[in-house]
């Protein structure tokens, strides 16, 4: 076996965005193109020589070419050692896991989330450190740093390796070791959770449940876990086969991609607890019967009732949310007393403050939350989290959430996408409500008066890293707000978010509808942002 020193050119589109490099299948497919941002990995990590890394993906389209690429090339660049899943599939949490049980020195984990998949989708690379978690933007800019310079790889030539089965393997000095990942992750769900308690919940038949894997990563692992361990009747998990192209579908958990589950969950005679997670496995949502658990609230709802489960009884240290996040975890951390963060979008800046012990839980709108057992959010995490609770309080989801809000108040929440619309109007949106930055301070709409408005940026507090422009911020005076992003995750044309927050204390008001309640606000951004002329569209592509 030997290794080829490849000549190759730039890509001039390869900076990661905010989560890895994600592109069209199409584009991955070119020449080089996963060989040189693969090469600019290895060449930004210094003393790579010799070390374990950790490799696998969601399974969709790609993942498997990918994987046999990676491993030459990883052999090439003098690893010592790799960690690969079954037939090349690790969800993103257990990736993480694994990363963090074998003091792997980081791990390549290929997927584009909640991206559809297929010969036509998306697919993805990212970069994980040792501590289990995304590359922080030092590192991603070091790799995109490389990735305009990149001249040559190395690679070796050698068949494919079979990952078909678990066992090891040489491929040139390096080792191989194929593992199934299913086993670790259901045991470390096990240390946390009360898993006795959970099973006399769904084994007795009065609680039944039902979880939508949507044809996504996550099928192995919900299927073992509450079909084998937690005594779920067969068929609980559905949709439980990873396909390439997600059958289809597009394996983002919210309202309107997963409208099957949602579906089940308002019918008559529905299950009393509904989930499901995304491509890779790191988000999830919760529905109790005619129920949907707005993620903001979950986060909330999770951290007010740590004290309940088993691997968080202690206490937490602090809580952590993106700042689109709605405040409803705020409060629950003022009560517990403990530290609080407001951090930008995706799950890279949590990783200090999860590192350093100063938050336990943390969590962003986009349906996703998790703590310190790993450095991803995780799905099943997640809805392991709720069952518990739920067997513990001997609630509905339902009432256990309305409880939430009296004692709490309801921070009314809602996201507002605008998929695939053309970059230059997104970017003439934002340069628009740039341009009102003066004017609208102190300005009054109906009933909101705007107290300030800002471009959001953060100040890392255990490094000190500065990142700025993060999102339009306008907050009123009654800390209504308003938040406007563009996303960094999209393939095609660009995705506006638009956020919106509002607050009622009063028990009584609380029982409205959603887009109702905030329907000033929704006015308010539609006259400051001009989003229907600027994005073409007269209604959102995804409310949640
Ligand atoms: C989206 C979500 C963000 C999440 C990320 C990765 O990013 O909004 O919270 O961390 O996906 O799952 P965006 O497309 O908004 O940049
Ligand atoms: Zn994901």
């Amino acid at each position: 076996m030997s290794i080829r020193t490849v000549n190759t050119q730039p890509f001039n589109d390869q900076k990661p965005g905010t989560s890895g490099l994600r592109k069209a299948v199409t584009v991955f497919q070119q020449p080089h193109y996963l060989e040189n941002f693969t090469q600019s990995i290895f060449n930004s990590l210094e003393d790579l020589q010799g070390k374990t890394l950790v490799l696998g993906g969601d399974g969709r389209y790609y993942n498997r070419q990918a994987i046999q690429t990676i491993l030459k090339m990883a052999a090439a660049n003098s690893v010592g050692r790799i960690l690969v899943g079954l037939k090349g599939i690790l969800s993103t949490p257990a990736a993480s896991a694994i990363i963090r049980k074998n003091q792997a020195y980081g791990g390549i984990i290929l997927s584009a989330s909640h991206n559809p998949g297929g010969i036509n989708g998306d697919f993805g690379i990212k970069y994980n450190i040792s501590n289990g978690g995304p590359a922080p933007e030092k590192v991603t800019e070091a790799i995109f740093a490389h990735t305009k310079t990149i001249t040559q790889y190395q690679i070796l030539e050698s068949a494919d390796i079979n990952l078909d089965h678990v066992g090891s393997f040489k491929l040139g000095t390096m080792d191989i070791e194929v593992i199934d990942s299913v086993i670790p992750y259901l045991e470390l769900m096990e240390s946390l959770f009360d898993f006795n308690l959970i099973r006399n919940l769904l084994s007795k038949g009065d609680f039944s449940i039902c979880i939508d894997s949507l044809h996504a990563v996550t099928g192995p692992y919900a299927k073992a876990i509450f079909e084998g361990k937690l005594g779920a009747k067969t068929g609980t998990v559905i949709n439980e086969v990873p396909l390439e192209d997600f059958g289809g579908g597009h394996p983002d958990p919210n309202l309107v991609y997963a409208k099957s589950l949602v579906d089940i969950l308002f019918a008559d005679n529905a299950p009393d607890f509904g989930a499901a997670s995304d491509g890779d496995g790191d988000r999830n949502m919760i529905l109790g019967r005619n129920f949907f658990v707005n993620p903001s609230d979950s986060l909330a709802v999770i951290t007010a009732n740590a004290h309940l489960v088993k691997g968080y009884k202690n206490g937490l240290t602090g809580v952590a949310r993106s700042m689109p996040t709605s405040g409803a975890v705020d409060r629950v951390a003022e009560k517990l007393g403990i530290n609080f963060f407001e951090t930008p979008t995706g799950w890279k800046f949590f990783g200090n403050l999860l590192d350093a012990d100063q938050a336990t839980i943390c969590g962003e709108e986009s349906f996703g939350t998790s703590s310190n057992h790993i450095r991803e959010k995780d799905g099943l995490w997640a809805v392991l989290f709720w069952l518990n609770i739920v067997a513990v309080r001997g609630e509905s989801v339902e009432q256990i959430v309305k409880s939430h809000w009296q004692e709490y108040g309801r921070n009314f929440y809602s996201r507002h996408d605008y998929e695939e619309v053309a970059t230059e109007g997104a970017n003439e949106l934002v340069n628009h409500i740039r341009s009102q930055f003066d004017t609208l301070k102190g300005k009054q709409f109906g009933n909101y008066t705007v107290n300030y408005v800002d471009d959001f940026s953060y100040t890392d507090p255990i490094d000190g890293s500065v990142t700025t422009n993060q999102g339009i911020r306008i907050i009123f005076t009654d800390k209504s707000r308003i938040i406007f992003r563009l996303s960094g995750t999209g393939t095609k044309g660009a995705t506006l978010r638009v956020y919106l927050e509002s607050y009622e204390p009063d028990v009584t008001k609380q029982d409205l509808d959603t887009q109702k309640a905030l329907k000033e606000l929704i006015n308010i951004a539609e006259e400051i942002a001009q989003i229907k002329k600027f994005t073409n569209r007269e209604i959102p592509t995804v409310i949640t």
